[in-house]
């Protein structure tokens, strides 16, 4: 067993970014003749981020893995918490799981899921360098939309992923997330567009790729929102 003040020591050096500790004091191994190495360890800066950003984003997910705070907790299979690149510069935030997410655990995983995940590519990212997630975890009856309850017994969490991720853009998909985000009612078609302050991280809104299914119309204006993120990104236009 290890003691409390050693497991607290333990913990201090690691958020200093020191990982590993050596098997042997540096005497000891200059005496056995084992190379040197460094007695504190520590790893690159992104890494320690990386590694400071994963603990935090797994004890959230744990702290929430039973949830109850509303009536949806009792109609899930499961909760979709969210995933992604913690170091991503670019967080998507959705409305609520559908059935497909529900089933699986994962957050845009159904038809709507499949027009995203072209639109990440489209902007030449790929899932896995973004971070997708949703105002509510938990997928309401037959697809309704999220009640206010809901999204108050829910929202601590997106914003504390969004506070642990720390993108540098946020892009809201629909009507549900921009106005729960911005704290405002108007439309999504008045509201995308252009970027938001969003404490301190830019806010781009644009239709739900659900919508697009049904108003292949509205492709246009998502790409030229699309556009304007890849600017902001410094990511280059595919010729
Ligand atoms: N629609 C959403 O808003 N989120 C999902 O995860 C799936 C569909």
């Amino acid at each position: 067993m290890l003691s409390d003040d050693l497991i607290k020591n333990l913990q201090l050096l690691k958020k200093d970014g020191i990982l590993f500790l050596p098997k042997y004091t540096p005497a000891t191994q200059e005496k056995i003749g084992l190379a040197k190495t460094e007695y504190h360890t520590t790893v690159k800066t992104s890494e320690n981020i990386a590694i400071t950003k994963a603990d935090k984003m797994a004890q959230l997910q744990e702290q929430i893995k039973n949830c109850q705070n509303c009536k949806l907790s009792s109609l899930r299979t499961n909760i979709v918490f969210g995933e992604g690149n913690l170091n991503a510069e670019l967080f998507f935030v959705g409305e609520a799981p559908g059935e497909n997410e529900d089933l699986q655990g994962k957050p845009f995983v159904g038809k709507a899921g499949i027009l995203l995940t072209k639109i990440i590519n489209a902007m030449n990212l790929s899932r896995e360098e973004v971070y997708i997630g949703n105002i509510i975890k938990c997928r309401p009856p037959k697809n309704r939309d999220p009640e206010n309850d809901e999204i108050d017994a829910c929202i601590n969490i997106i914003l504390a992923q969004i506070d642990i991720i720390k993108p540098k853009i946020i892009c809201t998909l629909g009507r549900v997330s921009s106005k729960t985000l911005l704290a405002t009612d108007e439309k999504i078609s008045k509201l995308r567009g252009k970027f938001y302050d969003f404490r301190g991280i830019k806010l781009m809104p644009t239709f739900h790729p659900a919508h697009l299914l049904h108003h292949p119309e509205s492709k246009k204006p998502v790409w030229e929102d699309m556009q304007m993120i890849m600017k902001e990104l410094s990511i280059p236009l595919k010729k």
